[in-house]
């Protein structure tokens, strides 16, 4: 589903180099529930999004779905992006000025060819699956932590992915919210998508069917 192959990522800047991936070659089967964990700083996030395609390695390839993707234009990534992964942050990066509603609606409207009728029937339907059909017409400033995490996967399962991708879902919550979270996770990995989490949490990781160990840029066996 996902082949890193000799994956490594530099940041450059004016005063430092770092090697935050090494030579990662990983492959993430089709229906797997993975989750990365490791310290701070370790390279985590930058995995993530390199799995993602929002961010290009500097040397090595990255396949999804048998393709290879890493030499692709942006237009044609994010297209790519658009119809294959949904992806959820730590800090919701919803849109604070569009309701619950338009938030949602926004993997779609960068789709060709599904009416209006059918975007709304679309999102009532998630929102529904998210438990949140009440909350359609509030602001994200209206809603707990919680539930912004919940319109947040609505958002991310809109366009249905095959692959979602979660970067400390449930740092912002509190263990409550958090496990809440992790089951409606684990009820999408149920009906098919595919899914990788970093999280810093061992009892979430240890639900997951298999834990992706970093640190300092390696992976550790
Ligand atoms: N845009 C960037 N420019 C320069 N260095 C970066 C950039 N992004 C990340 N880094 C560096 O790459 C390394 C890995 O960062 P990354 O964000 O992947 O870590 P992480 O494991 O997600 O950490 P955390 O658990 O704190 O979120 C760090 O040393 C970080 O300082
Ligand atoms: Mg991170």
């Amino acid at each position: 589903m996902i082949e890193l192959s000799n994956v490594e990522k530099v940041y450059q800047t004016k005063e430092i180099e770092t090697l935050a991936l090494n030579q990662i070659n990983l492959k993430i089967e089709k229906g797997e529930f993975a989750s990365i964990m490791g310290p701070s700083g370790c390279g985590k996030s930058t995995l993530l999004n390199v799995m993602g395609l929002l961010d290009m390695p500097s040397t090595g390839s990255v396949r999804i779905q048998g393709e290879k993707v890493t030499n692709r234009k942006e237009t044609k990534l994010a297209e790519f992006r658009n119809q294959n992964l949904g992806f959820i942050f730590q800090s919701f990066h919803l849109v604070n000025d569009l309701t619950v509603y338009d938030n949602v609606e926004m993997p779609l409207l960068y789709r060709k060819g599904i009416s209006s009728k059918e975007r709304k029937e679309r999102i009532m339907s998630v929102l529904e699956k998210v438990g949140l059909s009440a909350r359609v017409h509030h602001y994200p400033s209206q809603l707990s932590g919680g539930q912004k995490q919940r319109v947040a996967i609505a958002r991310a399962i809109i366009g249905s992915p095959e692959i979602i991708l979660a970067d400390e879902p449930t740092g912002n919550l509190d263990s409550r919210m958090g496990h809440e979270i992790m089951d409606l996770l684990m009820e999408l990995n149920k009906e098919g998508t595919t899914i990788v989490m970093v999280t810093h949490d061992e009892a979430l990781a240890q639900k997951t069917n298999r834990i992706i160990r970093l640190f300092d840029g390696s992976l550790v066996n």
